[in-house]
């Protein structure tokens, strides 16, 4: 048959052979341990099906903004502009049936046949693929193996640098695992702009971490004006099929994704994005919780549990009010506003009080503040508490 030429230049995702080999064994009566498997055998959380299946009963099932629609993208901006310590507005996402999009949409706009396209690997095989669809020109950066992991082969990146127009850098490694030393990303950081390179930065894995915090190479210095971060709701809240995700990049080139957008698929399904709201919102609460019971736990004669639900916590300040010197927890709550401007409600603005409750609680709602504003809040009531 007669295919166009440029088909003998797209590569695919091999690893899907590695599955039909699997599953033909399988189906021959074998058992089979899938370790070769890069999907997530854990349910959608239950509140984010309920957002899509109420988004199709309100009639979410038109065509929609090809840049995603406003409440997504807000959500985004917010989201992954606060993750990574970084300016995002509206105006930078694009939102994209899932994050794989991303890499094509980066190097259509940015690359031109012949230019070269330094990427990692081994590494996630659809760059190899995609660069090469596009006529550019390949060239792979490896890694070499180091006490705790996997190390970006820096030497040969500096030598390969000047001969590149666009750098794909995934920092939380597939295949590898691995993750940039702060003075890795900042020598990558450092290359790209002494070359004047246009990077994508593919942090699919940003939020797949068992301890520390991730860092996003975009809020390095001059990084944020030359880098596409690829974002995706598949591995996060463990949506793989619902194809969502975002590309964050500098205006003019998120406006000419939303271009391609418009000419390959329309708009992400409207539902779908209705969903991603849902679970965008819950991220970002998730984070100011997690800011909150970080901070709590430096203030001393407070106590308190780290809820799996709503946006409250219920510290015990026994404690906190005894050495204070205040005698009722309202007295220590004004006394907290008027020395630290921390407000919150207490124990008594839910239900009288039973006659044998000896403990005292407050209330600290954070869905009205941000994840820096609770750390800085309750900072200043832990110095107000020490010095009490
Ligand atoms: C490094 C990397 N980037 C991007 C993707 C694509 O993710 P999505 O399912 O959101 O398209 C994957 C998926 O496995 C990946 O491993």
């Amino acid at each position: 048959m007669d295919l166009a030429e440029r088909l003998d230049r797209l590569g695919t995702e091999t690893a899907f052979a590695v599955s039909a080999a699997a599953a033909d064994w399988a189906a021959r009566g074998n058992r089979v341990y899938p370790f070769h498997l890069g999907d997530i055998n854990l349910p959608t959380p239950a509140n984010i099906v309920e957002a899509m299946n109420e988004a199709i009963a309100a009639g979410k099932t038109g065509y929609c903004a090809a840049a995603g629609i406003a409440p997504l993208r807000e959500a985004l901006a917010t989201n992954i502009g606060s993750d990574r310590g970084i300016e995002v507005g509206p105006a930078n996402i694009v939102v994209q049936p899932g994050g794989k999009p991303v890499i094509t949409k980066f190097i259509q706009t940015l690359m031109n046949p012949g230019e070269g396209v330094l990427y990692p690997n081994p590494g996630y095989p659809i760059y190899e693929s995609q660069i090469c669809y596009f006529g550019g020109r390949l060239l792979p950066y490896r890694y070499h193996e180091t006490p705790t992991g996997f190390g970006i082969d820096l030497d040969q990146l500096r030598e390969l640098a000047p001969q590149a127009r666009l750098l794909i850098y995934n920092n939380l490694q597939n295949p590898l695992g691995c993750e940039s030393s702060a003075e890795e990303m900042a020598e990558i950081a450092a290359l790209a702009v002494e070359h004047d390179l246009w990077v994508m930065s593919d942090e699919a894995y940003f939020e797949m971490r068992y301890s520390g915090t991730s860092t996003s190479i975009a809020s390095l210095p001059g990084m944020a004006e030359r880098t596409v971060i690829l974002y995706t709701f598949s591995k996060k809240f463990a949506m793989t099929g619902w194809r969502l995700g975002c590309a964050a990049a500098p205006v003019p080139v998120a406006e000419q994704i939303a271009k391609l957008n418009t000419n390959d698929e329309s708009c992400t399904t409207h539902f779908v994005q209705a969903a991603g709201v849902e679970a965008a919102i819950l991220a970002e609460l998730e984070r100011r919780r997690d800011a909150a019971i970080d901070a709590l736990a430096a203030v001393p004669g407070v106590h308190c549990a780290k809820p799996e639900a709503t946006f409250y916590l219920f510290p015990n300040v026994t404690e906190a009010v005894a050495r204070t010197g205040f005698d009722t927890v309202t007295d220590f709550a004004t006394a907290a506003l008027h020395n630290t401007g921390v407000s919150f409600c207490t124990r008594h603005h839910f239900g009288s009080a039973q006659p044998e409750e000896r403990e005292h609680y407050i209330r600290l709602a954070y869905s009205g503040i941000s994840a820096e504003d609770i750390t800085e809040g309750i900072g200043l009531l832990a110095k107000w508490m020490a010095s009490a």
